[in-house]
């Protein structure tokens, strides 16, 4: 073992502190890696602060994080896929079964023996594992990815959470020329989503409730944007969607968008709000249309995500701060006042 530098939180209610905790040295399979910058998922808050309790309840101390990004520092002997020196970037997962059949079907993130990131039981060291607001981290080489050389470190760690959250649906439901499709919520996913759903050229609309936010998402790829809370501008759009994405964080009325869809048009869930969500059969069963959810992504697709976005030149809009910041910045998530994720710096633990 050795000693890396973090921040954590004590409890449901306590401020992301400063702090030591202990990482395994490298066995065979694994690599061991230098943060160099980690991204604020709304996941992180809601786990920081136990929102999830009902569902995976958040063992403290904390140290979140799945948006990561770095440098290979160290690799076991078996490891083929890095060499010292390599970028390398670790998102939600840091383990599986590799045996099941959604291990065998590339599909890691739906193992029922997939290790989390952080707060996932720890198989090494006991305890629970802890996640990218450190130093440094050592993970199997299944579970950590390549970052193509030509994208900016600090906006390419939020791909490896809001980029594969809203890839992996697009991929999954078919997102591509000549679709119709709907991002709900402009923040971290919201944004990823628009420059996917731009990108594989779909005809996209932004659905926010922030007017503040229009021009911006024209900027990253919309071709319209609605004020969700503007019930007329909402009624033009009745029937017509081939596909929505829907990433808010937190309670909203899922029937003015299911409304929208179009005969058999699906609307996928990646926002997590901790309460459930009331939804009219009625407006599923009239056009038959479906609504469903959807985690992350496998390894697989992950890799073929940040591949993709090398092609594209494709990043996350972020702004960049130092960990000291970390509380405040959770402050400013939870008041949709990013543009549009915060990507940590780790060089600043060194002051710690
Ligand atoms: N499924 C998965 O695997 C997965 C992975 C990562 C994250 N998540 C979840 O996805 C959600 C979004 O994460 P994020 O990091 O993108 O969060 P975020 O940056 O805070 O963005 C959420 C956006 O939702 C909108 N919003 C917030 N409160 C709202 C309200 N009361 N009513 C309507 N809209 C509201 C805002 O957009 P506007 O200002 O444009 O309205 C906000 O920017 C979180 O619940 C997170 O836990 C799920
Ligand atoms: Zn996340
Ligand atoms: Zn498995």
């Amino acid at each position: 073992m050795y000693k890396a530098k973090a921040y954590s939180a004590a409890s449901e209610t306590a401020p992301l502190v400063s702090t030591t905790i202990s990482r395994r040295e490298v066995t065979e399979h694994d690599v061991q890696i230098q943060i160099l910058f980690c991204g604020i998922c709304h996941s992180d808050l809601h786990q920081v602060r136990n929102e999830w309790k009902e569902v995976m309840p958040t063992v403290y101390p904390c140290v979140p994080g799945h948006e990561i990004v770095g440098r290979v520092v160290k690799t076991g002997s078996a490891v083929t896929k890095f060499k010292p020196g390599d970028l390398a970037a670790v998102g939600c997962m840091v383990d599986s079964d590799g045996t099941c059949p959604e291990c065998e079907a590339g599909l890691e993130q739906f193992c029922p023996n997939m290790t989390l990131t952080y707060n996932s039981r720890d198989k090494h060291l006991g305890g629970v594992t802890y996640g990218g607001y450190s130093d440094s981290i050592v993970v199997n080489e299944r579970f950590v990815l390549r970052v193509p050389e030509n994208l900016d470190l600090a906006g390419a760690a939020p791909l490896l959470c809001a980029g594969i959250t809203t890839y992996s649906p697009m991929r999954h439901w078919g997102v591509t020329k000549g679709k119709k499709v709907g991002v709900v919520g402009l923040g971290g996913l919201g944004h990823m989503a628009v420059k996917f759903a731009h990108t594989l050229g779909a005809h996209t609309v932004v659905f926010t409730t922030s007017p503040g936010k229009k021009e911006d998402a024209l900027r990253l790829g919309a071709d319209e944007v609605v004020i969700s809370r503007d019930a007329n501008a909402m009624a033009k759009h009745t029937g017509s969607f081939d596909f929505i994405l829907d990433a808010v964080a937190a309670e909203h009325d899922i029937n003015a968008y299911i409304n929208l869809l179009r005969r058999d048009g699906n609307i996928t869930m990646v926002g997590a709000p901790s309460k459930p969500l009331p939804v009219s059969v009625f407006a599923l069963i009239f056009g038959r249309r479906s609504f469903s959810g959807s985690p992350i992504g496998g390894i697989a697709e992950t890799q073929e995500m940040l591949d993709f976005c090398g092609r594209h030149n494709i990043t996350a809009d972020v702004e960049v701060i130092p960990i000291q910041k970390v509380n405040e910045a959770y402050d400013r998530l939870l008041r949709s006042d990013v543009k549009y994720r915060f990507s940590i710096d780790m060089a600043s633990l060194k002051a710690e």
